[in-house]
């Protein structure tokens, strides 16, 4: 369905969290819906800055949205948390009220707190009102994943900085993707019936 968008927000220094983003935007893509990648203010030479910084007018517009963070002391990064502490007019509106949204993280070790960020990221997003989504058990990267990827959303393991994501990663990213944008689609349909 065209006229439906993606805004996937994220943050990445390294550009693990990064590559992340890109397999998500490909599962938004197949679909038939548009990927909107952005990013947040931050130094310059952070890798997330090839694409262009989120306008609030992009976010109050979007159909919904994925953001993405590297996990920093088991939480999202400061960046992204800053930009949330922008938003009380938004949230004030309600501007982002029932729009479909989920979430994606790194580390750089196993258990170096992607479940944590995952569930911590969905916080300004549920006082936002939107409607969190994760990955289904249905999907078969997550019973073989041994890396990143859960239940609460897309991961990816950056143990030896070679900045490359496992099979499994790039398939439970792409599902995301494909899942947060369909669910945009059905719910854009019924509402302009
Ligand atoms: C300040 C800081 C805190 C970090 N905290 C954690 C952490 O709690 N757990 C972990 O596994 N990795 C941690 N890392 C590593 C990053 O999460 C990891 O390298 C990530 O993949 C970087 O993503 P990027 O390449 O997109 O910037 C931390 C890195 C920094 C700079």
């Amino acid at each position: 369905m065209s006229g439906c968008n993606v805004v996937i927000f994220y943050f990445s220094r390294g550009g693990q969290t990064r590559l992340l983003a890109d397999a998500i935007a490909e599962g938004v893509q197949a679909t038939g819906a548009e990927a909107l990648l952005r990013t947040v203010e931050t130094d310059s030479d952070a890798a997330s800055m090839r694409d262009l910084l989120l306008d609030k007018n992009e976010l109050i517009n979007c159909d919904a949205l994925i953001m993405g963070s590297p996990t920093r002391f088991g939480h999202m990064s400061a960046h992204l948390q800053k930009f949330w502490e922008t938003t009380s007019r938004e949230w004030l509106n309600g501007d982002l009220i029932d729009k479909p949204a989920a979430v994606f993280t790194t580390t750089s070790s196993l258990h170096g707190g992607q479940e944590s960020t995952l569930l911590n990221m969905a916080l300004p997003l549920l006082h936002h009102g939107m409607l969190l989504t994760g990955i289904p058990y249905e999907q078969p990267s997550l019973h073989h994943d041994n890396a990143g990827g859960s239940p609460y959303g897309a991961g990816a393991l950056n143990a030896s900085s070679n900045l490359t994501l496992s099979a499994n990663e790039r398939a439970s990213a792409v599902a995301l993707g494909q899942r947060v944008a369909t669910i945009a689609q059905q719910l854009k349909s019924t509402k302009d019936a």
